[in-house]
């Protein structure tokens, strides 16, 4: 298996600040034992810890992520959850996001965020130098770009691979092959059935974002589903999920 069955979704997004350290330590508090983050580029190409192309939606400030510089950005609070306990918190960069990782001893999804191709690959060069310091640390590699997993494949094949994708494409076993992924992870409200015995039967996995109602888990775990991606870690403990660890 690639990853565990519970994968803490950009931390533990609705209980945390998301993708911050906040929301690694929320999600560690609830057993989990891999992350996923969303990695970008500030406009000085520092790799960070970031979803949007805006900073709007979970900051108090305006403007495109991409064109702000790192020290910019140090200067921006992520906004906690509706109902957190957590105060807000820092954008984290890359470097911040593995260190902690590998003092607290979780492993982590680093899904490349950036859509536009020539972006995409350049943050994935980025993102596997700054991974050149951290060779002990647990990764696992996402995008829904192919170029920035085919980056992946040419310059650190090692790095286990996953596909996003929103929908199932029908030409996804040769994109699969072609891009030597483990795994593809599907969006949870277009994934049907046969689809991960599809996958299965090709000897990929299969892993689903978001999950947050514990009753939908168990159907998934029962389809054969390997984790899913969930933003309630403290919801899921009771489902059969969370007794599939996988730390190497
Ligand atoms: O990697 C799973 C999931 O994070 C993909 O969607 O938009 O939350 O990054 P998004
Ligand atoms: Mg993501």
């Amino acid at each position: 298996m690639l990853m565990s069955g519970l994968i803490g979704h950009r931390g533990a997004r609705q209980l945390a600040p998301e993708n911050t350290l906040s929301g690694m330590s929320a999600a560690i508090d609830h057993q989990i034992e891999w992350i996923e983050a969303d990695v970008m580029l500030t406009s000085d190409h520092v790799p960070i810890i970031f979803h949007d192309d805006h900073l709007q939606r979970v900051t108090r400030h305006k403007g495109t992520t991409d064109q702000q510089t790192w020290a910019q950005l140090q200067a921006i609070q992520v906004q906690p959850p509706y109902g957190s306990h957590w105060p807000a918190d820092t954008i984290p960069s890359l470097v911040q996001w593995l260190s902690t990782a590998r003092t607290l001893g979780v492993g982590l999804n680093l899904e490349i965020k950036p859509s536009q191709p020539k972006l995409a690959k350049l943050t994935a060069r980025l993102m596997l130098e700054v991974l050149k310091d951290f060779p002990d640390l647990p990764i696992v590699i996402s995008s829904f770009n192919g170029a920035a997993l085919d980056t992946c494949l040419n310059i650190a094949p090692t790095y286990p691979r996953a596909r996003l994708w929103d929908q199932l494409p029908t030409h996804w076993a040769d994109d699969a092959r072609r891009l030597g992924v483990s795994a593809i992870n599907l969006n949870n409200f277009k994934l049907r059935r046969h689809q991960v015995e599809q996958l299965k039967s090709q000897g990929l996995e299969c892993y689903v974002y978001t999950v947050n109602r514990p009753a939908r888990a168990q159907k998934l775990y029962h389809w054969g589903v390997s984790g899913i991606f969930t933003d309630r870690p403290d919801l899921m403990r009771e489902t059969a999920f969370s007794r599939s660890s996988h730390i190497r």
